[in-house]
């Protein structure tokens, strides 16, 4: 009984998207439009994003956002010139499509200001988040709808308690690009004890192969950490650098777990990324696979000819 009423009291409900970042590596695609709202196939990416939220159970949604917020913030709300005239032309299918962003989750928005880093942007939650777990999802990160994460996360966050981060193993090459964790095993085997984190290391100096991706579950003590950390890598205020104070520390705020991800995620903040992320997702659809599928066959054969 006790235990059921501790579970009903911190269950997550929240879930915080940053898409405030500046979008450099997608310019000039990114000059007047959020990175977040490109398309990947015919949906923007961030909407993927809530999808996801939502998907787990996450239905209250707060997007940090930044000087480009009016397509965000549109996007997600009703377009009624639009939606009177599909009812007009009696389109329902098109009809559902304009009205499925809107009614998908309960939105809020905050404006970072200056971007100064997923830290910072993390901290502008803490009003709206207050003093219970929540999850983090990068807005231009994608996690495949088939391989669900956030949900695996909320669920060793719960049994744990502290915070929880998404992992997935990388070519050594590629640890750069990423927050590198030291790990030890635990009893569930996609399951870690995080003890030590490095934002972008070399390779040489990286803990592991282990990368951190786009999906936390947070303790709200993140954000007394936040408040004082000082910018570290690109003179931005790194999340990074947070967690690790929480990992090292291991105090009353609770552990740091890790999550370690088996399944497809697309960057589509990165151009390769991106591409490859639409042809995938294009393949896969059942009204447009089909024939892309049977071009980019054909296309390929070309290819490996010329
Ligand atoms: P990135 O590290 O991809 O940075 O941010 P960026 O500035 O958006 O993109 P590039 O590197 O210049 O191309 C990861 C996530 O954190 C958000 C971004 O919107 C993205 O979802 N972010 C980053 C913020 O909300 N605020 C920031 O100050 C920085």
């Amino acid at each position: 009984m006790v235990q059921s009423m501790t579970h009903a009291r911190t269950r997550i409900s929240k879930a915080v998207i940053p898409a405030a970042g500046l979008g450099t590596r997608f310019l000039p695609a990114t000059k007047a439009t959020p990175k977040e709202m490109l398309p990947v196939v015919d949906k923007p990416a961030i909407q993927y994003v809530v999808e996801e939220a939502v998907s787990a159970g996450l239905s209250d949604v707060l997007m940090i956002t930044g000087r480009n917020k009016r397509p965000l913030e549109d996007h997600f709300d009703r377009n009624y010139e639009l939606e009177q005239a599909l009812t007009h032309k009696g389109d329902e299918s098109r009809l559902a499509k304009v009205q499925e962003s809107s009614d998908l989750a309960t939105m809020h928005y905050v404006r970072q200001g200056d971007p100064r880093g997923l830290g910072h942007a993390v901290l502008c939650a803490e009003p709206h988040v207050g003093d219970q777990p929540f999850a983090v999802l990068l807005g231009d990160d994608l996690i495949d709808p088939r391989d669900p994460l956030l949900s695996r996360m909320i669920e060793v966050q719960e049994e744990h308690g502290g915070s929880v981060i998404a992992l997935m193993e990388v070519d050594p090459s590629q640890i750069h690009l990423y927050g590198s964790a030291a790990i030890l095993p635990t009893t569930d085997q996609d399951v870690v004890r995080i003890t030590d984190l490095v934002e972008k290391p070399a390779a040489a100096e990286a803990p592991s192969s282990y990368a951190v991706i786009g999906r936390y579950v947070l303790d709200p003590a993140i954000f007394g950490v936040l408040n004082k950390t000082k910018p570290g890598r690109g003179g931005e205020i790194q999340l990074t650098d947070a967690l690790r104070e929480l990992a090292q520390e291991g105090g009353p705020d609770g552990p740091v777990h890790g999550v370690v991800f088996h399944g497809r995620r697309y960057d589509t903040g990165d151009r390769g990324d991106y591409l490859r992320a639409i042809v995938r997702l294009a393949c896969e659809r059942d009204d447009l696979g089909p024939d892309f599928r049977s071009w980019l066959r054909q296309y390929v054969n070309e290819e490996m000819q010329a």
